[in-house]
């Protein structure tokens, strides 16, 4: 039996429900993960406003025909240890160290000790990411790839960002954002979008295309943690003559913080 595995933090949006549409779409059952891993949050104030709804979420994976879903405490998740502190950090690999690594310290770590957990209470199964983490995509492809050692088969589906009619990014955290400033957020995918049409036109110098996308970002309340040009299938290289490439953006609106990215190569 072909298992779909969509883990999420709960307070679910239309980019989970994309998520899990393609996961019941493409198995013989679909479970998810409800749980706002404290591993990951580097401030407890930003744990603590994390927005939870639980019965709400149960709710829409029953109407969307999710078979199963799952919850717990960090005692239920790791049962072998009496306190948080002893749970055995997994390593996050190559990918974490930097953009997501340098600006959350420990958030990758967080996530691949609960995704590694996650994945062994599953099992073997299809596992569905959304690709406006594409950092964190490429953490738990590395995963997939550590524990197929332990005979454990987990194949990483990467599915598309959802968007708002603006083109902001679906995000749990956009709940904290006033008009002016989801206005004011829409700036990042226009961004992003000015950056591809730069490709388009047949720019490849990183820096330069680096410059526009940083330009455009360009506003007194939105606050920069990094715009960079990546290449996606080499991700630590630094040539500046780039044959693919991913625009990658994080900021803080009002406090918030929010990331995007676009992959500017595709059509
Ligand atoms: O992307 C998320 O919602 C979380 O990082 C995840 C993968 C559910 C782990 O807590």
């Amino acid at each position: 039996m072909q298992v779909g595995f969509v883990a999420t933090m709960g307070a679910l949006h239309d980019g989970h429900l994309s998520l899990l549409k393609r996961a019941i779409s493409e198995n013989d059952r679909t479970c998810a993960s409800i749980f706002v891993n404290p591993l990951q949050f580097d401030d407890s104030r930003d744990y603590k406003a994390y927005p939870t709804d639980m019965q709400r979420d149960l709710e829409i994976l029953n109407q969307y025909g999710c078979d199963m879903a799952f919850s717990g405490t960090m005692d239920t998740f790791f049962p072998e240890v009496d306190h948080p502190d002893k749970i055995k950090p997994i390593h996050p690999g190559p990918y974490a160290w930097d953009l997501e690594g340098t600006y959350r310290p420990g958030f990758f770590e967080g996530v691949a000790t609960i995704v590694d957990r996650l994945f062994r209470t599953v099992g073997d199964c299809k596992a569905y990411f959304g690709e406006k983490d594409f950092q964190q995509t490429l953490v738990v492809k590395y995963l997939s790839t550590q524990m197929k050692f332990t005979g454990i088969n987990i194949e990483i589906v990467v599915c598309p960002t959802v968007r708002n009619k603006g083109g902001l990014a679906l995000s749990s955290r956009n709940q904290h954002l006033g008009t002016t400033q989801i206005k004011l957020a829409n700036q990042i995918y226009q961004a992003l979008n000015q950056t591809q049409l730069a490709w388009r036109s047949s720019i490849r110098n990183r820096n330069t295309l680096t410059e526009i996308l940083q330009t455009e970002l360009k506003h007194p309340q939105i606050s920069i943690d990094y715009a960079e040009i990546r290449n996606p299938e080499d991700w630590n290289s630094t040539k500046l003559k780039m044959n693919d490439a991913i625009a990658l953006i994080a900021v803080r609106i009002g406090g918030v913080r929010l990331i995007d990215n676009l992959r500017l190569n595709q059509p």
